[in-house]
């Protein structure tokens, strides 16, 4: 392994440990539902928002322990906007991070209920956590942005609107900002805002994420063709069978390839020379680029 595989593995098992601890009440009389939170939050997944906070909680030189509980707060998020993604009234997807979706094993209500749950779990997660109120308030603050009409919630309703119709470069722009990147925005600046970082620094955060975020979309888009259900732990062809427009429909694999090259080098741009040491956030970056799931 490099030295950043092994970096990232380190702070994945932090945060997979930490998240094993969340819900685990068995003889809770709505144990069903608790399950059924568990089952989605521990199905894997690649832990991509929670490891950005640690790692600029850390290039800022915070606390990556103090930060923990809101890095998985936004994996609480993340896995609430999954489960609800692929509920049969959205994507209508059985299968995620190589399991059956919450909704077959646990029906569309407790699916629903799970992922509600987990949305209103994660601000109490962070508003519990032993941080200064002001850090906490600010993380809180910047989770509901990307949770809410400009966030996820937003972005969701034009990337529903869109199926069957053509979308222009533009409009996609406007889906991918708020349904994708502002997740990875909020999961920078809350690491940030974790180490007490300086203006500067958000504002380096805030490119960094905007660019990898755009990419990380036109990079899923890709897998949706390009990969297998067995190395994606998703089902592939579920844009076209949605009939939704996305960056590989408009541009062809090779431009996307192009495209996401740029906006990594974008982001790699963004952090070079505005943390003691950002090669984690930059191999970060890369890893991304070239990700196969
Ligand atoms: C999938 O997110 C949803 C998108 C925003 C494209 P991830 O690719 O981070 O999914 P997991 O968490 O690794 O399962
Ligand atoms: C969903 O985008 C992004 C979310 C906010 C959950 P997709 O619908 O493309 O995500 P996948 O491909 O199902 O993971
Ligand atoms: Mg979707
Ligand atoms: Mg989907
Ligand atoms: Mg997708």
């Amino acid at each position: 392994m490099t030295d950043f595989q092994t970096a990232y593995q380190q702070y994945k098992e932090l945060v997979d440990q930490a998240l094993a601890n969340y819900f685990d009440v068995p003889d809770a009389p709505h144990h069903v539902l608790l399950d059924s939170m568990r089952y989605s939050l521990n199905a894997g997944g690649k832990r991509l928002r929670p490891v950005l906070v640690l790692a600029f909680c850390q290039a800022c030189g915070g606390d990556i322990h103090a930060a923990l509980p809101v890095a998985c707060a936004i994996e609480m998020v993340h896995t609430y906007s999954l489960i609800h993604d692929d509920l049969p009234c959205m994507d209508d997807d059985d299968l995620r991070r190589g399991k059956p979706t919450n909704h077959i094993i646990y029906g569309e209500c407790t699916a629903t209920l799970a992922g509600d749950a987990l949305q209103a779990e994660a601000f109490h997660t962070i508003l519990s956590a032993d941080l200064p109120a002001e850090v906490r308030a600010e993380c809180a603050r910047l989770l509901s942005v990307a949770a809410g009409i400009e966030g996820i919630c937003g972005g969701q309703q034009l990337d529903m609107e869109g199926e069957t119709k053509a979308l222009s470069r533009e409009e996609l722009l406007e889906i991918h900002k708020r349904k994708t990147a502002s997740m990875l925005v909020a999961a920078c600046r809350m690491g940030i805002a974790c180490g007490q970082g300086s203006a500067a620094q958000i504002d380096a955060a805030n490119r960094y994420a905007e660019a990898m975020g755009l990419a990380f979309q036109i990079r899923d888009d890709m897998l949706d063709q390009i990969s297998t259900e067995e190395e994606l732990g998703k089902p592939i062809g579920s844009d076209a069978q949605e009939q939704k427009t996305t960056f590989m429909s408009l541009y062809g694999l090779a431009h996307c390839e192009q495209e996401v090259h740029e906006l990594t080098e974008q982001a790699v741009e963004a952090v070079a020379g505005q943390f003691e040491n950002a090669d984690f956030l930059q191999a970060l970056a890369l890893s991304m680029e070239v990700r196969r799931n």
